[in-house]
């Protein structure tokens, strides 16, 4: 399939807006430009982190109770953890709809795509990047409580930045519903005691 040819984010933001996802549609925005700044800074391609950002929570747009049954359908592996918490299937379901729709083919921004909420055990710098905009320009109204030591620990580049982050994300401050284990691999990856 080719790549997309139209303007990315217009579409990005037609679809959201179509399916009424208001909430992701003025975050997606914030974390492409986040993302593009960072790549900058840290020698990553911005035209593929502002493309994997762009469409890392395109998944959202399906309804939560159809994500098991649609990832069933498509043949997507899932995981006990994301049965449980279906929400967890939508960047895998973002990945779906990069390749699908958008035409894109490029492994590492669809691994960027696929592991932006969590992370996994050797992250690539675009994922590090995309993994980061997330969480500073998070969609859950507001400013992080952990964004000014987030941006202090980003000084010292993006192993340090994530490393803060995955050590917060253990924390009860958190408030995970469920560790997923590319999150638990992500943790022992980087030497940080998960959770009991
Ligand atoms: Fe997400
Ligand atoms: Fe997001």
């Amino acid at each position: 399939m080719p790549p997309f040819a139209g303007d990315l984010a217009a579409d990005v933001d037609m679809l959201l807006a179509a399916h009424h996802r208001t909430i992701t549609r003025e975050h997606v925005p914030r974390v492409a430009a986040e993302a593009v700044t960072l790549a900058r800074r840290s020698g990553v391609d911005p035209e593929a982190a502002r493309t994997a950002a762009l469409l890392h929570d395109m998944g959202g747009i399906v309804p939560r109770a159809d994500m098991v049954g649609l990832c069933e359908t498509l043949g997507i592996c899932i995981g006990p953890e994301e049965r449980q918490v279906p929400m967890l299937l939508h960047a895998k379901l973002s990945v779906v709809l990069a390749q699908e729709r958008y035409g894109v083919s490029d492994p590492a921004v669809l691994q960027a795509i696929r592991f932006h909420t969590t992370l996994h055990a050797e992250p690539s710098p675009l994922d590090l990047v995309v993994f980061l905009a997330d969480k500073l320009e998070w969609d859950q109204g507001g400013v992080p409580p952990y964004h000014a030591p987030l941006r202090a620990a980003l000084h010292d580049g993006l192993d340090a930045g994530a490393r803060w982050m995955l050590t917060w994300m253990a924390t009860p401050a958190a408030r995970l519903l469920i560790a997923h284990p590319d999150l638990r691999s992500a943790w022992a990856a980087f030497g940080i005691t998960a959770p009991a």
